[in-house]
C-alpha cells in the first residue's frame, strides 16, 4: 500500500490555511492522520476534513510532540521563526508561507516546477515564495532556459486577498462607505503602489521581496530584476505585467510551443488574455499577451494572472510536499 503521512496545519482559520485544507481534500492527499493549529483565539472553533469535524487547537511548543510529516505553515513570520525549527526538530518537514525564512541562504525557496530538483531528504524547513513571484518565476524559467534571462521589469496588479482577511474585509468595508481599518488608504474603487512597508531605498518589502525571491529560485544572483507592486480591489487573482529582456535572440514561436506544452501553464494566443476573475479557483498559471518589445533586442512582454491564494500560496506549498513524496524524499 502506499504510505499515508501525517500532517499538521498551523493558521488554519487564516485564509491560506483554510486554503491549505480544502486543496489536501481536492488533490487527495495522501493523509493518515491531520491535526489544526492556530492562536489561543480560535479555541473552540472546528474544521470538517473529509467528513469528519476536527477541533482547532492553540499552537503551543508541545503541538508537534505527537509527530507529524508535514507541517504546512501560514501563521505570519513571528509564528514561524518560532515554531518552525520545533516542528522540524520534532521530525516535521515544514513547508512555510511566512516571508520569514526565503532569503536565509540554508533554506530553499521553491517553486518545484522551476527548482524542485533542489530538494534533498536533508531539508526540514523549506520556504513558500512570495505569491506574485510563484506566477512570474514560471514562464521566467521557461525564457531563461530558452533565451537567457538578462533583465526582467515587474509591474503588478493584487488583489486583497494577498493581505488574508485583513485586506477581504478593507474591501467589503469600502463598499459600504466605511473607512480601512487595515490598508492606509481606501482600496475600493481605488488603487495604490503600496504593498507591505516601505524601506530606506524607496522600494516596498512586496518589490523587494519579487526581486530577491526571483533570482534566488531561478538561481541567478547577478539578474538585473525591479518590480513596481500595486494594491487593487480585487478579490482574488494577483496580475502581473512582465518586461523580459534576453541575452540571445528570442524566436516567438518556439516560446509559444514551450508554454503551451508546459504543464503549469495555460497560454493565451493573439488577442485572448486571461483575468483574475477568470482563474480564481484554480492552480495554473495563465500566460497572455506575449509580443515583441520593439523599443530594444531580444526583449519581450507578457501578462501573467493567478490565483494568488492557491498558486501563490496554497497550492505551491502542496505541490512541493506532493513533489518530496513523488521523488522519495519522504
Ligand atoms: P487566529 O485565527 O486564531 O488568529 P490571515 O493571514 O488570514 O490573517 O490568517 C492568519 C492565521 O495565522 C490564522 O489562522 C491565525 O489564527 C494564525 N495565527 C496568527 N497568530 C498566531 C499565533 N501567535 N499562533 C498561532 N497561530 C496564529
Amino acid at each position: 500500500m502506499n504510505r499515508r503521512y501525517r500532517v499538521a496545519v498551523v493558521g488554519a482559520t487564516g485564509m491560506v490555511g483554510e486554503t491549505f485544507i480544502k486543496v489536501l481534500q481536492e488533490r487527495a492527499f495522501p493523509i493518515s492522520k491531520i491535526a489544526f493549529f492556530a492562536s489561543s483565539r480560535s479555541v473552540g472553533k472546528t474544521i470538517d476534513f473529509q467528513g469528519n469535524t476536527y477541533p482547532v487547537f492553540e499552537l503551543t511548543e508541545h503541538s508537534f510532540d505527537e509527530g507529524f510529516d508535514f507541517a504546512l505553515f501560514s501563521a505570519g513570520g513571528e509564528t514561524s521563526l518560532k515554531f518552525a525549527p520545533i516542528a522540524a526538530q520534532k521530525g516535521a518537514v515544514v513547508i512555510d508561507n511566512s516571508s520569514a525564512w526565503r532569503m536565509k541562504k540554508e533554506i530553499p525557496l521553491v517553486v518545484p516546477e522551476c527548482n524542485g530538483d533542489i530538494l534533498t531528504k536533508e531539508h526540514t524547513l523549506i520556504a513558500n515564495p512570495n505569491c506574485s513571484t510563484i506566477q512570474s518565476v514560471v514562464p521566467l524559467k521557461v525564457i531563461d532556459d530558452l533565451f537567457g534571462l538578462k533583465r526582467v521589469i515587474y509591474s503588478s496588479y493584487q488583489a486583497v486577498s494577498g493581505s488574508g482577511y485583513k485586506g477581504v474585509f478593507d474591501l467589503e468595508r469600502g463598499k459600504k462607505g466605511e473607512a480601512p481599518n487595515f490598508y492606509a488608504k481606501p482600496i475600493y474603487e481605488n488603487c495604490f503602489p503600496h504593498i507591505d512597508d516601505f524601506l530606506d531605498s524607496g522600494y516596498t518589502k512586496e518589490e523587494k521581496k519579487m526581486m530577491d525571491e526571483t533570482r534566488k529560485i531561478l538561481n541567478l544572483p547577478d539578474l538585473s530584476v525591479t518590480a513596481t507592486c500595486v494594491r487593487i480591489p480585487v478579490m482574488v487573482g494577483h496580475s502581473v505585467s512582465m518586461n523580459v529582456e534576453c541575452v540571445r535572440p528570442i524566436d516567438l514561436d518556439l516560446l509559444k510551443k514551450a508554454f503551451q506544452e508546459h504543464q503549469g501553464i495555460v497560454f493565451y494566443d493573439g488577442k485572448s488574455y486571461p483575468t483574475p476573475k477568470d482563474v480564481a479557483g484554480d492552480d495554473l498559471v495563465h500566460v497572455g499577451r506575449l509580443r515583441r518589445d520593439e523599443s530594444t533586442h531580444h526583449a519581450l512582454n507578457l501578462w501573467v494572472v493567478a490565483d494568488n491564494v492557491r498558486k501563490g500560496a496554497a497550492t505551491n506549498a502542496i505541490q512541493i510536499a506532493e513533489h518530496m513524496i513523488k521523488e522519495g524524499l519522504r
